[in-house]
C-alpha cells in the first residue's frame, strides 16, 4: 500500500531541494557503517551518494517500479555497485531483512505515513544495538516548495515520541537542515528507557 502523499515531482525538480552530502554528513552516515537501509529511496537522491560513504550494501526498497529503475540508472551512472534496489511494499511486508543485522536505516521524508510505527518498528527490529536510525523531513512550514500537506507534516516531537516507542533512543533531538528539513538521529538500544517501558506498558493496559 503506497504511503499517502508519497509521489514525487520529476527527478530534476527534486534533486533541487536538498544537499545530500551536507544532509548525510549532518546525519552521520560514515564510512563506519557496514549495511544500511532507505525505506522508500525515491530517485536515489540519499541512496546512491550513500552506498559511496559505507562500507557494505545499501538496501533500498520502494513500491514504484519506475522510480526504482531512475535509481538504478543513477547508480549505474555513479559506478555505484554496492547497492540493492528492490521492488517491495514495505509497508506489508517489511523490509525481510534479518533481525539486528544492519547499522543504519533512513527514513527520509517518509514518516507522514498513515502507520509510522509500522516503519520504525521494522527500523529497530533490523537495526543492530548500537545502530542509528536518521529520520529526515520537511520543515513544518507552509513556505516549503514541496513536501505533504501542513496536516499530515509530523512535527518534530511526534517524531521523537514515535522514535521512542519503537524502543529507539533519540541522540540528537533537531538537527537543523537547511532550507527546507530537519533530521531527528536515534540508536537501536535494546536497554528502552524506564519511562518508555512505563509508556508502553500503559499503553497495552
Ligand atoms: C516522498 S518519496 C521519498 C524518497 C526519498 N526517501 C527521498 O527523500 O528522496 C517516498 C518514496 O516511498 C515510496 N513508497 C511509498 N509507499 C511505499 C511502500 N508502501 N513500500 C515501498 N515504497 C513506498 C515511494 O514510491 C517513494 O519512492
Amino acid at each position: 500500500m503506497k504511503i499517502r502523499e508519497s509521489g514525487m515531482p520529476e527527478a530534476a525538480l527534486w534533486h533541487t531541494f536538498f544537499d545530500p552530502e551536507t544532509i548525510l554528513n549532518a546525519m552521520e552516515l560514515t564510512g563506519d557503517v557496514r549495511d544500511a537501509v532507505e525505506f522508500g529511496c525515491g530517485y536515489g537522491t540519499f541512496a546512491i551518494p550513500a552506498a559511496k560513504r559505507i562500507r557494505g550494501t545499501l538496501h533500498c526498497f520502494g513500491i514504484d517500479p519506475a522510480m526504482i529503475e531512475i535509481s538504478k540508472r543513477f547508480a549505474k551512472q555513479e559506478d555505484v555497485r554496492n547497492v540493492s534496489l528492490c521492488i517491495r511494499d514495505f509497508m506489508v511486508h517489511g523490509t525481510g531483512l534479518k533481525k539486528a543485522s544492519v547499522d543504519y536505516v533512513m527514513l527520509f521524508n517518509i514518516l507522514h505515513a498513515e502507520d509510522p510505527m509500522r516503519l520504525l518498528r521494522e527500523a529497530n527490529r533490523i537495526l543492530a544495538p548500537g545502530g542509528h536510525l536518521a529520520v529526515i523531513h520537511w520543515n513544518c512550514d507552509p513556505r516549503t516548495p514541496r513536501g505533504p500537506p501542513m496536516e499530515m507534516r509530523p512535527l518534530p516531537e511526534k517524531c521523537r515520541q514515535w522514535i521512542e516507542e519503537a524502543g529507539l533512543a533519540i541522540e540528537k533531538a533537531l538537527i537543523d537542515l537547511p532550507p527546507y528539513h530537519y533530521g531527528i538521529l536515534a540508536r537501536a538500544d535494546r536497554e528502552i528507557p524506564f519511562h518508555i517501558c512505563q509508556k508502553q506498558k500503559a499503553k497495552r493496559e
